[in-house]
């Protein structure tokens, strides 16, 4: 099968979950806590069911890792899906959240797209087929310093537990960047470097469905993805670092700082 059938699905399956969270958007979710600040409504469980059972039926042979349903990480052929992406926004009502759905092959991640419902944008890239927002083709900014940079970062749910280095580095970077935005939701920030509305973007503590569909997206659109010490980036370890390639060393320079 074809990268373009899978992309195409994707697609499709990503926009009708975003209608589905749009519509139980209108009524208020209801929201249940995973941890002390990590939520979940009613629409994370939902739009992950219609997901994982429309990529089931259409796909047998593939597996899935869910963010709220689970899955497992060993299959050639991976489907790895973040329902809500934003999910604090969402249930808040602020409107920066999305729907991300990217398929691993053998490790690798071949297709990826973010729906935001809210705008209507739809991201998607498949390997070696560059990116597009709404089916224009998107690319990285050409922005070459950090003082020209406006860039976005994520905090884990895990922040109160060790803080420390997280905002140093919050600290760190916001004093060297033309600005720094923390929105919420990692598959858009990632996007939006992709599309050059943000030049870079670092966070710890992803996982795989926040990262599978927008870091090929990035990659895609001439971007480039690492750890914080510059090594090749690994959708199943902590540390990303995205940008547009240009001021990557810069960031990764203050990111390896230690005090
Ligand atoms: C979260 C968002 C947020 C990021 C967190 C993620 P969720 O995902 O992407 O921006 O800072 O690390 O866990 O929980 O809303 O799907
Ligand atoms: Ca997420
Ligand atoms: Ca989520």
């Amino acid at each position: 099968m074809k990268l373009d059938t899978w992309l195409d699905a994707a697609k499709e399956i990503v926009v009708g979950a975003g209608a589905l969270i749009q519509e139980l958007a209108k009524t208020g979710p209801l929201v249940r806590h995973k941890g002390p600040v990590d939520l979940v409504t009613d629409a994370d469980i939902k739009a992950d069911e219609y997901i994982v059972s429309r990529l089931r039926s259409r796909f047998p042979d593939h597996e899935v890792l869910a963010e709220e349903s689970g899955g497992t990480r060993e299959s050639d052929f991976l489907w790895a899906i973040d329902p809500i992406d934003g999910t604090t926004n969402y249930a808040h009502g602020f409107p920066v959240y999305a729907v991300s759905i990217g398929l691993f092959i053998e490790g690798v991640p071949a297709v990826g797209v973010v729906y935001e419902p809210n705008l209507r944008e739809l991201f998607a890239a498949a390997k070696g087929s560059g990116a597009t927002l709404n089916d224009r083709a998107i690319h990285v900014s050409a922005v070459d310093s950090l003082e020209q940079s406006l860039l976005a970062t994520g905090f884990p749910y895990t922040l109160r537990d060790d803080p420390g280095k997280i905002m140093t580095d919050f600290i760190n970077v916001s004093l060297a960047a033309q600005g720094v935005r923390r929105a919420g939701a990692a598959s858009i920030d990632l996007c939006a470097v992709a599309c050059g509305r943000f030049d870079g973007f670092w966070e710890v503590g992803l996982k795989p469905w926040d990262t599978a569909a927008a870091g090929l997206i990035v990659e895609e659109a001439g971007g480039r993805l690492s750890r914080y010490g510059g090594a090749a980036f690994d959708h199943f370890a902590p540390e990303m670092v995205a940008s547009n390639g240009i001021i990557h060393q810069d960031l990764l320079d203050i990111l390896q700082k230690r005090d």
